[in-house]
């Protein structure tokens, strides 16, 4: 990869590894919107769009940081496997799980050993974005295997998320600012 200091060559290829990650896990939550619409999960279902949001947040911050320290960007999309709602939430949970334990940890270990900031920055972002994540996917499954009718996951409903880092809420006044990355709470996008 021409244009990339030998110094930050494992940084950039870990920048495209989760940038790829962040993607295909964009495209699959919104496939499970659908789905979980057509089932109706339409709560389930605005969380699916409101975490979806957050991984192309997530994409957008490390392909940044790829073409600053000069990779070039690329994306391959996989094939996206959709079961029962149910099932979707368990394998969304799964992967945020991934994330947060070990994928993230790793490769902020290897950016800190060569004092990369930027490269930090954006997969700390991500990682702490993706426990509020696994947080909501743990009480959706929850709640869709409670049966309640009355449950969250049954309505659409409002999520909040950090435009710049990605971090989500179910609540419309968490904080003033985010709590990951400071950005303004005013600033954040809501989804339905
Ligand atoms: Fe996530
Ligand atoms: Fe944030």
């Amino acid at each position: 990869m021409a244009g990339i200091a030998a110094d930050n060559e494992v940084t950039v290829k870990n920048l495209l590894s989760a940038l790829e990650g962040e993607s295909n896990a964009s495209a699959k939550y919104n496939t499970f919107a659908i789905k979980a619409e057509a089932d109706g999960f339409r709560g389930a279902a605005s969380l699916f769009r409101a975490a979806a949001r957050a991984e192309q947040i997530h994409a957008t911050n490390h392909a940044r940081v790829i073409l600053q320290l000069g990779g070039q960007v690329s994306i391959k999309l996989h094939e996206i496997e959709v079961g029962s709602t149910l099932d979707n939430l368990k394998a969304a949970l799964a992967g945020e799980q991934y994330e947060i334990d070990p994928m993230y940890p790793e490769f902020i270990a290897e950016a800190t050993a060569h004092n990369n900031t930027a490269a930090i920055r954006t997969f700390h972002g991500a990682m702490e974005a993706e426990k509020t994540h696994a947080r909501l996917y743990a009480e959706a499954i929850a709640l869709v295997e409670s049966g309640a009718k009355d449950a969250w996951t049954n309505k659409p409903r409002n999520f909040y998320v950090c435009p710049v880092c990605g971090y989500t809420s179910e609540t419309p006044d968490e904080h003033d600012r985010c709590p990951v990355c400071n950005a303004p709470w005013d600033k954040f996008e809501v989804i339905r």
